[in-house]
């Protein structure tokens, strides 16, 4: 299996949750361990929603550690407020932070250093959230570049946007962040766009047959799954959109390593509109044509085959409901 560190804020839309599913349990996948970052929801938030998710699905052998509070430049953007309390909402099986597997002592940053350095394997280095603790690991921890196999990103929009009509939330949250890990020099980044992930959704006739297939394995992982995510088609209405199509942004992003042959990609050169008050901040902008000697920096995702990814995400949530509480 490839190693695979995840850096994920889980709270609104529940598609981190997803993500943590895919990473921990895909059998192409070695989970090496979480990093929290503010994002969806607090800091304080993401790290114990993090630590509830892996309890739910019985895993104990994952640590999760907490990274950045805050943006580097700006203040944060999450929001709680939408959320509910804890930013995930919507079941009470999912259970309470379990102390046991957050790691207080050791920051995400430096957890992720060492897991990279460490490793025998080049690392695929999953962001799911804002940029925050990646560009930290980078700029503090020059040495771990060169163990990272690539940085796998969901965020971005190419004439898209979902915060503003032309930034994408991870991006929006920290645009200084996302320009470091553009300009750090890693070999390989591969941003998984909105224009790519809004080419799937999870229709009410997957979740039918999540339930059937779900159910006989662990009535309580299906039910708990199918309640959090009844709760976002709630959301999805009062936010205006159409509660058939969810987007489960953040495993799409995942299953770009274990399934790239689904994907299509397009290599770039990307740059982010930072600033604070700048007009269009938080937007990416992609040169796929790169005249006067512009290198690509990226590799674009724009885009999907929809039913590649939900036969990689089945088979993550079956293995998870079969050791989950
Ligand atoms: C991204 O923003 C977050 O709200 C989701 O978890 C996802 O990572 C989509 O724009
Ligand atoms: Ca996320």
């Amino acid at each position: 299996p490839v190693p695979i560190w995840l850096d994920c804020d889980p709270g609104k839309c529940q598609d981190d949750l997803h993500a943590i599913i895919l990473a921990r349990f895909h059998p192409k996948l070695k989970l090496l361990g979480i990093s929290a970052v503010h994002g969806n929801t607090s800091l304080p938030n993401t790290f114990k929603n993090a630590s509830r998710i892996l309890k739910a699905c019985g895993s104990t052998d994952v640590k999760v550690y907490a990274g950045a509070e805050k943006p580097i430049l700006r203040t944060p953007e999450n929001a709680a407020y939408i959320h509910g309390e804890t930013g995930l909402g919507g079941s009470d099986l999912i259970p309470d932070a379990d102390e046991s597997i957050m790691d207080f002592n050791v920051g995400g940053v430096q957890a992720m250093a060492d897991a990279i350095i460490n490793s025998s394997e080049p690392v695929v280095l999953a962001a799911v959230g804002p940029l925050t603790n990646i560009a930290l690991l980078l700029l503090t921890y020059p040495q771990a570049k060169k163990n990272i196999k690539e940085i796998l990103i969901m965020g971005g929009g190419f004439g898209l946007g979902n915060v503003t009509p032309v930034a994408e939330f991870n991006i929006y949250a920290d645009p200084e962040a996302c320009q470091v890990v553009l300009n750090s020099g890693v070999e390989r980044i591969v941003m998984v766009p909105l224009n790519c992930t809004h080419q799937s959704s999870y229709t009410r006739e997957h979740q039918e047959k999540f339930t059937e297939l779900i159910t006989p394995i662990n009535p309580n992982f299906a039910r708990m799954i199918n309640e959090l995510t009844d709760y976002v088609r709630q959301k999805y209405v009062s936010w205006g959109l159409d509660p058939n199509s969810i987007s489960w942004h953040d495993p799409i992003a995942v299953s770009h390593c274990i399934v790239p042959e689904a994907f299509e990609d397009v290599e770039m050169n990307v740059t982010t509109v930072f600033g604070h008050g700048v007009q269009g901040e938080g937007q990416t902008i992609g040169d796929p044509i790169m005249r006067h000697g512009k290198k690509p920096n990226c590799v674009v995702v724009m885009k999907m085959k929809d039913e590649a990814f939900f036969k990689e995400m089945f088979t993550a949530w079956e293995i998870a409901a079969k050791s989950s509480i």
